[in-house]
Protein backbone atom coordinates (compact mmCIF):
# COMPACT_ATOMS: atom_id res chain seq x y z
CA UNK A 1 0.00 0.00 0.00
CA UNK A 2 1.16 3.60 -0.75
CA UNK A 3 0.42 6.77 1.01
CA UNK A 4 1.28 10.23 -0.14
CA UNK A 5 0.95 13.38 1.42
CA UNK A 6 0.30 16.67 -0.79
CA UNK A 7 0.20 19.87 1.71
CA UNK A 8 0.56 23.23 0.12
CA UNK A 9 1.82 26.02 2.75
CA UNK A 10 2.16 22.95 5.22
CA UNK A 11 5.53 21.16 6.19
CA UNK A 12 5.19 17.48 5.34
CA UNK A 13 7.95 16.03 7.14
CA UNK A 14 6.35 14.97 10.54
CA UNK A 15 3.06 13.54 8.69
CA UNK A 16 5.03 11.47 6.63
CA UNK A 17 7.45 10.50 9.69
CA UNK A 18 4.18 10.18 11.95
CA UNK A 19 2.48 7.95 9.08
CA UNK A 20 5.20 5.72 8.50
CA UNK A 21 5.45 5.50 12.67
CA UNK A 22 1.75 4.27 12.32
CA UNK A 23 1.52 2.11 9.30
CA UNK A 24 5.11 0.35 9.24
CA UNK A 25 4.07 -1.30 6.17
CA UNK A 26 3.13 1.29 4.44
CA UNK A 27 5.36 3.14 1.73
CA UNK A 28 4.70 6.77 2.62
CA UNK A 29 6.20 9.76 0.57
CA UNK A 30 5.83 13.52 0.10
CA UNK A 31 4.09 13.93 -3.58
CA UNK A 32 6.66 15.49 -6.36
CA UNK A 33 5.53 15.62 -9.96
CA UNK A 34 5.39 13.08 -11.30
CA UNK A 35 5.60 10.58 -7.79
CA UNK A 36 4.25 6.72 -8.91
CA UNK A 37 0.27 6.87 -7.94
CA UNK A 38 -0.51 5.87 -4.54
CA UNK A 39 -3.92 4.48 -2.86
CA UNK A 40 -4.73 7.24 -0.70
CA UNK A 41 -3.80 10.89 -0.51
CA UNK A 42 -3.59 13.06 2.31
CA UNK A 43 -4.20 16.75 1.12
CA UNK A 44 -4.27 20.14 1.97
CA UNK A 45 -5.10 22.64 -0.64
CA UNK A 46 -3.07 20.46 -3.58
CA UNK A 47 -3.31 21.37 -6.78
CA UNK A 48 -5.14 19.30 -9.92
CA UNK A 49 -1.55 18.06 -10.79
CA UNK A 50 -1.77 16.09 -8.36
CA UNK A 51 -5.54 14.26 -8.51
CA UNK A 52 -4.62 13.96 -12.71
CA UNK A 53 -1.47 11.79 -11.51
CA UNK A 54 -3.83 9.73 -9.15
CA UNK A 55 -6.23 8.02 -11.15
CA UNK A 56 -6.77 4.98 -8.67
CA UNK A 57 -6.63 6.43 -5.55
CA UNK A 58 -9.21 4.90 -3.20
CA UNK A 59 -9.56 8.25 -0.86
CA UNK A 60 -8.53 11.44 -0.15
CA UNK A 61 -7.89 12.45 3.24
CA UNK A 62 -8.02 16.32 4.08
CA UNK A 63 -5.77 17.37 6.54
CA UNK A 64 -8.92 20.23 7.79
CA UNK A 65 -12.30 20.20 8.69
CA UNK A 66 -13.46 22.24 5.11
CA UNK A 67 -13.07 20.81 1.80
CA UNK A 68 -13.67 23.94 0.01
CA UNK A 69 -10.65 23.97 -1.74
CA UNK A 70 -10.58 20.31 -2.69
CA UNK A 71 -13.37 20.64 -3.97
CA UNK A 72 -12.80 23.24 -6.11
CA UNK A 73 -10.67 21.07 -8.21
CA UNK A 74 -11.74 18.21 -10.69
CA UNK A 75 -11.95 15.05 -8.27
CA UNK A 76 -13.27 11.98 -10.29
CA UNK A 77 -16.62 11.70 -8.23
CA UNK A 78 -15.41 7.26 -7.40
CA UNK A 79 -12.95 9.07 -5.44
CA UNK A 80 -13.91 9.27 -1.86
CA UNK A 81 -12.96 12.82 0.28
CA UNK A 82 -13.02 12.36 3.39
CA UNK A 83 -12.92 15.57 5.77
CA UNK A 84 -10.93 15.88 9.37
CA UNK A 85 -12.90 15.12 12.63
CA UNK A 86 -9.66 16.03 14.75
CA UNK A 87 -10.81 15.78 17.99
CA UNK A 88 -9.64 18.94 19.67
CA UNK A 89 -10.84 21.34 17.21
CA UNK A 90 -14.76 21.99 18.15
CA UNK A 91 -12.79 22.89 21.49
CA UNK A 92 -10.53 25.02 20.38
CA UNK A 93 -12.98 26.80 18.06
CA UNK A 94 -15.21 27.18 20.94
CA UNK A 95 -12.40 28.54 22.99
CA UNK A 96 -11.90 31.37 20.17
CA UNK A 97 -15.71 32.34 19.74
CA UNK A 98 -16.66 32.66 22.98
CA UNK A 99 -13.13 34.23 24.07
CA UNK A 100 -14.56 36.87 21.51
CA UNK A 101 -17.97 37.10 22.73
CA UNK A 102 -17.29 37.66 26.24
CA UNK A 103 -14.59 40.44 25.15
CA UNK A 104 -17.67 42.26 23.29
CA UNK A 105 -20.18 41.34 25.68
CA UNK A 106 -18.51 42.43 28.99
CA UNK A 107 -16.90 45.63 26.99
CA UNK A 108 -13.15 44.27 28.04
CA UNK A 109 -11.58 46.16 24.64
CA UNK A 110 -12.96 49.66 26.74
CA UNK A 111 -11.39 48.46 29.91
CA UNK A 112 -7.95 47.75 27.93
CA UNK A 113 -8.33 51.57 26.53
CA UNK A 114 -9.01 52.63 29.81
CA UNK A 115 -6.08 51.50 31.39
CA UNK A 116 -2.79 53.70 29.63
CA UNK A 117 -4.92 56.45 30.89
CA UNK A 118 -5.40 55.60 34.63
CA UNK A 119 -9.21 55.68 34.11
CA UNK A 120 -11.42 53.75 36.80
CA UNK A 121 -14.63 53.57 35.28
CA UNK A 122 -17.24 51.17 35.56
CA UNK A 123 -19.51 49.83 32.61
CA UNK A 124 -23.02 48.76 33.42
CA UNK A 125 -23.10 45.19 32.45
CA UNK A 126 -25.63 44.65 29.31
CA UNK A 127 -28.76 42.53 29.42
CA UNK A 128 -27.91 39.23 28.13
CA UNK A 129 -30.87 39.14 26.66
CA UNK A 130 -30.16 41.91 24.33
CA UNK A 131 -27.29 40.02 23.06
CA UNK A 132 -28.22 36.84 21.27
CA UNK A 133 -25.84 35.00 19.41
CA UNK A 134 -26.59 34.15 16.33
CA UNK A 135 -24.57 30.93 14.61
CA UNK A 136 -24.29 30.05 11.30
CA UNK A 137 -23.32 26.15 10.59
CA UNK A 138 -24.63 23.95 13.35
CA UNK A 139 -22.24 20.87 12.25
CA UNK A 140 -19.28 19.52 14.06
CA UNK A 141 -17.60 23.21 15.44
CA UNK A 142 -21.00 25.02 15.63
CA UNK A 143 -22.77 22.47 18.03
CA UNK A 144 -19.99 22.45 20.12
CA UNK A 145 -19.92 25.98 20.48
CA UNK A 146 -24.06 25.94 20.66
CA UNK A 147 -23.76 24.07 24.13
CA UNK A 148 -21.14 26.03 25.51
CA UNK A 149 -23.02 29.35 24.96
CA UNK A 150 -25.85 27.66 26.73
CA UNK A 151 -23.76 27.14 29.18
CA UNK A 152 -22.61 30.36 29.91
CA UNK A 153 -26.61 31.72 29.65
CA UNK A 154 -26.53 33.41 26.63
CA UNK A 155 -29.80 33.05 24.47
CA UNK A 156 -29.03 31.52 20.91
CA UNK A 157 -30.27 31.45 17.54
CA UNK A 158 -29.39 28.33 15.20
CA UNK A 159 -28.50 28.51 11.45
CA UNK A 160 -28.32 25.41 9.63
CA UNK A 161 -29.29 23.97 5.90
CA UNK A 162 -31.85 21.28 7.21
CA UNK A 163 -34.25 22.29 10.62
CA UNK A 164 -32.69 21.35 13.63
CA UNK A 165 -34.35 20.77 16.98
CA UNK A 166 -31.93 22.11 20.04
CA UNK A 167 -33.85 22.71 23.19
CA UNK A 168 -33.34 26.05 24.02
CA UNK A 169 -32.05 27.49 20.78
CA UNK A 170 -34.33 29.21 18.37
CA UNK A 171 -33.39 27.49 15.12
CA UNK A 172 -33.69 28.52 11.42
CA UNK A 173 -33.23 27.34 7.86
CA UNK A 174 -32.08 29.37 4.36
CA UNK A 175 -35.56 30.61 4.21
CA UNK A 176 -35.71 32.02 7.18
CA UNK A 177 -32.71 34.34 7.15
CA UNK A 178 -34.21 37.68 7.54
CA UNK A 179 -35.86 36.35 10.69
CA UNK A 180 -32.36 35.28 12.05
CA UNK A 181 -30.75 38.42 11.49
CA UNK A 182 -33.05 40.60 12.68
CA UNK A 183 -32.45 38.53 16.20
CA UNK A 184 -29.10 38.54 16.55
CA UNK A 185 -26.71 40.60 18.17
CA UNK A 186 -23.61 38.42 17.82
CA UNK A 187 -23.38 36.77 14.55
CA UNK A 188 -20.76 34.07 14.60
CA UNK A 189 -20.17 31.98 10.39
CA UNK A 190 -19.04 28.25 11.42
CA UNK A 191 -20.24 27.33 7.56
CA UNK A 192 -18.88 25.80 5.13
CA UNK A 193 -17.85 27.62 1.64
CA UNK A 194 -20.16 26.39 -0.65
CA UNK A 195 -21.64 27.77 -3.77
CA UNK A 196 -24.57 28.62 -2.00
CA UNK A 197 -22.55 30.47 1.06
CA UNK A 198 -20.05 32.37 -0.73
CA UNK A 199 -20.68 35.81 -0.45
CA UNK A 200 -23.41 35.06 2.44
CA UNK A 201 -22.29 38.15 4.64
CA UNK A 202 -22.96 41.30 2.61
CA UNK A 203 -24.37 44.45 2.96
CA UNK A 204 -27.91 43.08 2.06
CA UNK A 205 -27.56 40.20 5.47
CA UNK A 206 -25.70 42.46 7.68
CA UNK A 207 -27.47 45.13 7.87
CA UNK A 208 -30.02 43.12 9.01
CA UNK A 209 -28.56 42.62 12.33
CA UNK A 210 -29.48 44.52 15.50
CA UNK A 211 -27.76 48.39 15.21
CA UNK A 212 -24.62 47.55 17.39
CA UNK A 213 -24.26 44.25 16.21
CA UNK A 214 -20.69 42.53 16.09
CA UNK A 215 -19.62 39.74 13.25
CA UNK A 216 -17.16 37.05 14.33
CA UNK A 217 -15.95 35.27 10.72
CA UNK A 218 -14.12 32.03 12.02
CA UNK A 219 -15.41 29.64 8.55
CA UNK A 220 -14.22 31.32 5.50
CA UNK A 221 -12.69 34.78 3.93
CA UNK A 222 -15.13 33.95 0.72
CA UNK A 223 -17.94 34.04 3.34
CA UNK A 224 -17.68 37.65 3.60
CA UNK A 225 -18.03 40.52 1.70
CA UNK A 226 -15.15 42.95 3.01
CA UNK A 227 -15.67 46.52 1.69
CA UNK A 228 -19.61 45.71 2.91
CA UNK A 229 -18.41 45.11 6.51
CA UNK A 230 -16.51 48.21 6.32
CA UNK A 231 -19.16 50.35 4.90
CA UNK A 232 -21.38 49.12 8.10
CA UNK A 233 -18.34 49.38 10.51
CA UNK A 234 -17.97 52.98 9.08
CA UNK A 235 -21.55 54.10 9.77
CA UNK A 236 -21.97 52.83 13.29
CA UNK A 237 -24.07 50.08 12.07
CA UNK A 238 -22.40 47.43 13.31
CA UNK A 239 -20.08 47.94 16.34
CA UNK A 240 -17.03 45.71 15.65
CA UNK A 241 -15.90 42.38 13.75
CA UNK A 242 -12.87 39.47 14.59
CA UNK A 243 -11.85 37.65 11.77
CA UNK A 244 -10.06 34.56 11.71
CA UNK A 245 -9.85 34.19 7.99
CA UNK A 246 -9.50 35.90 4.72
CA UNK A 247 -9.99 36.23 1.24
CA UNK A 248 -6.39 35.97 0.72
CA UNK A 249 -4.12 34.76 3.31
CA UNK A 250 -1.69 35.78 4.99
CA UNK A 251 -3.74 39.26 4.39
CA UNK A 252 -2.02 41.97 2.71
CA UNK A 253 -0.23 44.40 4.18
CA UNK A 254 -2.14 46.84 2.33
CA UNK A 255 -5.87 45.85 3.26
CA UNK A 256 -8.05 48.03 5.31
CA UNK A 257 -8.67 45.48 7.91
CA UNK A 258 -5.06 45.72 9.55
CA UNK A 259 -5.28 49.25 10.32
CA UNK A 260 -9.56 49.30 11.37
CA UNK A 261 -9.97 50.27 14.97
CA UNK A 262 -12.73 48.52 15.45
CA UNK A 263 -11.63 45.23 13.61
CA UNK A 264 -9.25 42.35 15.75
CA UNK A 265 -7.44 40.08 13.67
CA UNK A 266 -6.20 36.32 13.63
CA UNK A 267 -4.00 34.31 10.90
CA UNK A 268 -6.57 31.37 11.10
CA UNK A 269 -5.37 29.73 14.03
CA UNK A 270 -9.19 29.85 15.62
CA UNK A 271 -9.39 25.79 15.21
CA UNK A 272 -5.41 23.69 14.35
CA UNK A 273 -5.12 20.68 13.34
CA UNK A 274 -3.48 18.60 16.14
CA UNK A 275 -1.48 16.74 13.48
CA UNK A 276 -0.83 13.43 16.09
CA UNK A 277 -4.39 12.77 16.32
CA UNK A 278 -4.95 13.74 12.58
CA UNK A 279 -2.71 10.87 11.97
CA UNK A 280 -4.20 8.48 13.99
CA UNK A 281 -7.45 9.13 12.83
CA UNK A 282 -6.57 8.87 9.25
CA UNK A 283 -4.45 5.47 9.92
CA UNK A 284 -7.58 3.70 11.75
CA UNK A 285 -9.65 4.85 8.86
CA UNK A 286 -7.54 3.53 6.32
CA UNK A 287 -7.40 0.60 7.71
CA UNK A 288 -11.06 0.12 8.23
CA UNK A 289 -11.26 0.69 4.66
CA UNK A 290 -8.75 -1.76 3.98
CA UNK A 291 -11.17 -4.26 5.56
CA UNK A 292 -13.89 -2.75 3.55
CA UNK A 293 -15.61 -1.10 6.91
CA UNK A 294 -17.52 2.08 6.70
CA UNK A 295 -15.35 5.08 7.70
CA UNK A 296 -16.95 8.06 9.08
CA UNK A 297 -16.42 12.08 7.57
CA UNK A 298 -16.95 11.26 3.94
CA UNK A 299 -17.89 14.44 2.57
CA UNK A 300 -20.53 15.05 0.34
CA UNK A 301 -19.61 16.96 -2.76
CA UNK A 302 -23.08 17.73 -4.25
CA UNK A 303 -23.45 19.68 -0.64
CA UNK A 304 -19.89 21.05 -0.55
CA UNK A 305 -19.61 19.63 3.02
P1 LIG B 1 -19.87 20.75 9.25
O1 LIG B 1 -19.78 20.25 7.87
O2 LIG B 1 -19.83 19.76 10.37
O3 LIG B 1 -21.23 21.60 9.44
C1 LIG B 1 -21.67 22.51 8.49
C2 LIG B 1 -22.95 23.18 8.97
O4 LIG B 1 -23.29 24.21 8.06
C3 LIG B 1 -24.13 22.23 9.05
O5 LIG B 1 -24.94 22.54 10.17
C4 LIG B 1 -24.89 22.56 7.76
O6 LIG B 1 -26.29 22.33 7.83
C5 LIG B 1 -24.64 24.03 7.63
N1 LIG B 1 -24.80 24.48 6.24
C6 LIG B 1 -24.17 24.03 5.14
N2 LIG B 1 -24.60 24.68 4.05
C7 LIG B 1 -25.53 25.55 4.47
C8 LIG B 1 -26.36 26.48 3.82
N3 LIG B 1 -26.32 26.67 2.49
N4 LIG B 1 -27.22 27.22 4.57
C9 LIG B 1 -27.29 27.04 5.90
N5 LIG B 1 -26.53 26.15 6.58
C10 LIG B 1 -25.67 25.42 5.87
O7 LIG B 1 -18.73 21.83 9.43
P2 LIG B 1 -17.75 22.13 10.68
O8 LIG B 1 -18.59 22.56 11.82
O9 LIG B 1 -16.83 21.00 10.91
O10 LIG B 1 -16.86 23.32 10.10
C11 LIG B 1 -17.43 24.50 9.57
C12 LIG B 1 -16.39 25.30 8.82
O11 LIG B 1 -15.49 25.91 9.74
C13 LIG B 1 -15.46 24.51 7.90
O12 LIG B 1 -16.09 24.23 6.66
C14 LIG B 1 -14.27 25.45 7.74
O13 LIG B 1 -14.48 26.32 6.65
C15 LIG B 1 -14.30 26.27 9.03
N6 LIG B 1 -13.13 25.99 9.88
C16 LIG B 1 -12.31 27.03 10.24
C17 LIG B 1 -11.22 26.81 11.04
C18 LIG B 1 -10.37 27.94 11.51
O14 LIG B 1 -9.34 27.70 12.15
N7 LIG B 1 -10.73 29.18 11.27
C19 LIG B 1 -10.88 25.46 11.52
C20 LIG B 1 -11.81 24.46 11.11
C21 LIG B 1 -12.89 24.72 10.31
P3 LIG B 1 -26.93 20.87 8.10
O15 LIG B 1 -26.64 20.58 9.56
O16 LIG B 1 -28.36 21.06 7.83
O17 LIG B 1 -26.24 19.92 7.18
C1 LIG C 1 -10.02 23.78 8.47
C2 LIG C 1 -9.23 24.96 8.72
O1 LIG C 1 -10.90 23.80 7.59
O2 LIG C 1 -8.19 24.83 9.39
O3 LIG C 1 -9.82 22.77 9.15
O4 LIG C 1 -9.60 26.06 8.31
Amino acid sequence: MKISVCLTGIASRLWVSGLRDILPDTEVTKWVPGSSPSDYAIVWDPPQQFIDEQPQLKAIFNIGAGVDSLLKLRVPSNIPIVRLDDSTMPLQMTEYVCHSVIRYFREFESYSVDKPMFKWFYRKTSNRNDFAVGVMGLGRLGMHLVKTLQVLGYSINGYSRTIKEIKGVNCYIPNELSEFLKNTRLLVNLLPLTPTTENILNYQTLSQLKPGSYVINVARGDHLVDEDLLTLLNNGHLAGATLDVFRTEPLPASHAFWQHPKINITPHIASRVDRDDSISQIAEKIQKMELGLPISGIVDPSLGY
